[in-house]
């Protein structure tokens, strides 16, 4: 039994800085409205950056909350006991009210009180900023803490990585005092800090920040109108330290995620364990992000969605979960958390289906991907997986490097990363080559109807990424006056449906003359743009960008960094028809079509 639950923490939080004058203010969505400067919402304080640079709070001057957040800046660390991509942070702030002396004072008290978590002042340490040319010793907020009862000894004095906060490079920031607690039952408590600070069984809880300062682009502080506090208490972390958890996995939290996949703790494996923590990580954390609106994709958040869903489905396969686990993991997550945030029960149907789609579009690949990248590691004669085959399961299945080399490693094997870079520039450079060569000569002697194919060919590779999935790559292509042949990554043969569907793309395409558009551009640019197509190594590059493109409605079709030469205008390409689609070569499909 847990002494407190989740919803026994939040509540006992909120309603005693209530009681302090607060307002409660529900959290804000884990995109962040305002703020470009980052993906997600990573502390309670990015939502309310404006209210610390002094604008007014509706809700007053104090207020608290229980924030959502996602960091996915330690991926490679969750599943071990500490890490998480999702958690919630619970906060008391003050705009420009109170300061250090009610803040500490209040932490103090609710750390330490019967009505709030009662913990043992014996089993509690704090440390405070060892000061700098920026700021002063913070012999205040250490001379706060005792005149509440702690020991001297009890308090660290650290330097600014350790007890300064800043979100990111610029913005409001100052320094902090942290708040440990001592986890290990058995052992009591090291009367000294300071000398013993490093040591795990100390456990960071509560970190309260003085924020005074606003750090410029330039490097400097400049203090800020008013002094704020922000504080921030991990949900999950606190949760299972007063509980005597070893982990955020053991909590009430995890334990019913566990219990849907039928997997008890106690008789799996280390390595088992850590991969079903990062499948209940992931899909906790997919839940809420899809729960403020995120969709797959291969850009920004919906890149970083993609991979936590991607990468909890090749681990639900090493694990050999059964069919509707992932339906099963979803529903457990929006039953723990349906209390707390409606919203994801709510919009319960559209997130079932949005990560289902992921599941579905990626489950065609990853099969096949996987046997192949089993059999080839296990294959200990021809000294296992290489760098190359490492990259052409990058190529044809989008299985990230990463989690190549994890598999690999999981059995004790290494991959050459250098020979899988190799690979990867090598391909570069042949692709480049290619259609370098494929143009060369070309662009005086180019027929009408070759120049109507070549347009042709970026819809059919627009339309083949819409039906079939953006695992979708040109591999080659070749033009003559009778068809274009294009060679693309993809696992298996295409269904009837899915080549009708193609044609109909590229007809609608045709049919709405849509405008074909040449420009010259930094090769970063026509990255940050998500042009596709080989792109080189050097940054410094120019390159020519080809963008189709509805002039009304400014939506892009396609857009393929390419040499051309390309028609004005979609409307004179002509019916499209695919006449062939066939195997090429492992995971490569090649398809023949025509224009009438
Ligand atoms: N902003 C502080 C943190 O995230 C409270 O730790």
């Amino acid at each position: 039994m847990s002494k407190i639950t989740a919803q026994q923490l939040r509540t006992k939080y909120l309603e005693f800085f209530k009681s302090k004058g607060h307002t409660v203010i529900p959290s804000a969505s884990l995109v962040p409205e305002n703020d470009s400067s980052v993906l997600f919402t990573t502390a309670g304080m990015h939502p309310l950056v404006p209210y610390l640079l002094g604008q007014q709070h509706p809700g007053g001057k104090r207020v608290t909350n229980v924030q959502k957040c996602i960091r996915t800046g330690d991926i490679d660390e969750v599943g071990d006991n500490t890490h998480l991509t999702f958690f919630e942070m619970l906060g008391n702030w003050s705009f420009g009210d109170y300061f250090k002396k009610e803040a500490i004072s209040w932490s103090f008290e609710f750390l330490t009180s019967k009505d709030g978590l009662n913990l043992p002042l014996e089993r509690l340490a704090f440390s405070v900023f060892a000061g700098d040319q920026d700021a002063p010793r913070d012999e205040e907020a250490a001379g706060i803490w005792k005149s509440l009862g702690v020991k001297e000894e009890r308090i660290a004095y650290l330097p600014k990585e350790d007890n300064w906060w800043i979100a990111g490079n610029t913005g409001p920031c100052g320094p902090d005092t942290e708040m440990f607690y001592w986890i290990d039952d058995g052992t009591p408590a090291p009367a000294n800090f300071q000398e013993t600070k490093e040591d795990k069984r100390w456990v960071e809880i509560w970190n309260d920040v003085f924020m005074q300062f606003e750090k410029q682009p330039d490097g400097k502080l400049v203090p800020l109108k008013q002094q704020n506090v922000d504080t921030g208490m991990g949900l999950d972390r606190t949760l299972a330290v007063l509980n005597g958890q070893k982990s955020v996995y053991d909590t009430e939290i995890f334990k019913p995620l566990f219990d849907v996949l039928s997997l008890g703790q106690e008789v799996m494996s280390n390595d088992e364990i850590r991969k079903a923590r990062i499948i209940l990580d992931h899909i906790r954390a997919s839940v809420f992000i899809v729960a403020d609106g995120v969709e797959p994709s291969n850009k920004d958040r919906g890149y970083v969605l993609r991979r936590l869903l991607r990468r909890s489905m090749v681990y639900g396969k090493l694990l050999n979960l059964q069919n509707h686990w992932l339906k099963a993991l979803i529903g457990q997550v929006m039953a723990i958390y349906g209390d707390a945030y409606p919203g994801i029960v709510r919009d319960s149907n559209r997130i079932f289906e949005v990560i289902e789609a992921e599941q579905k579009k990626f489950g065609l690949t990853l099969e096949k991907g996987l046997k192949q990248l089993e059999s080839r590691i296990k294959n200990q004669e021809s000294g296992g997986l290489t760098g190359k085959e490492a990259f052409d399961l990058y190529q044809s299945f989008g299985f990230p490097w990463e989690l190549t080399k994890e598999m690999a490693e999981a059995i004790g094997q290494k991959i050459n990363k250098e020979e899988f870079e190799t690979e990867f520039k090598k391909h570069q450079e042949l692709s480049r080559t290619a259609s370098a060569g494929q143009f060369k000569g070309g662009l005086g002697g180019n027929s009408e109807k070759i120049v109507k194919y070549h347009t042709a060919t970026h819809l059919m590779n627009a339309a083949l990424r819409q039906v079939l999935g953006e695992h979708v790559w040109q591999k080659g292509s070749n033009i003559t006056e009778e068809r274009t042949r294009f060679d693309f990554t993809h696992p298996q043969k295409m269904t009837e449906e899915e080549k009708l569907s193609v044609e109909a793309l590229v007809n609608g395409w045709i049919s709405q003359d849509l405008q074909v558009k040449k420009d010259i551009m930094p090769i970063e640019e026509a990255r940050k743009l998500n042009a596709i197509g080989v792109f080189g190594e050097k940054y410094s590059d120019t390159v020519s960008v080809y963008t189709i493109a509805d002039t009304n409605t400014g939506e892009v079709v396609s857009r393929e960094l390419c040499g051309g030469p390309h028609v004005e205008h979609t409307g004179v390409i002509g019916k499209f028809k695919i006449q062939k689609e066939e195997a090429s070569s492992a995971g490569i499909r090649r398809i023949k079509a025509t224009i009438e």
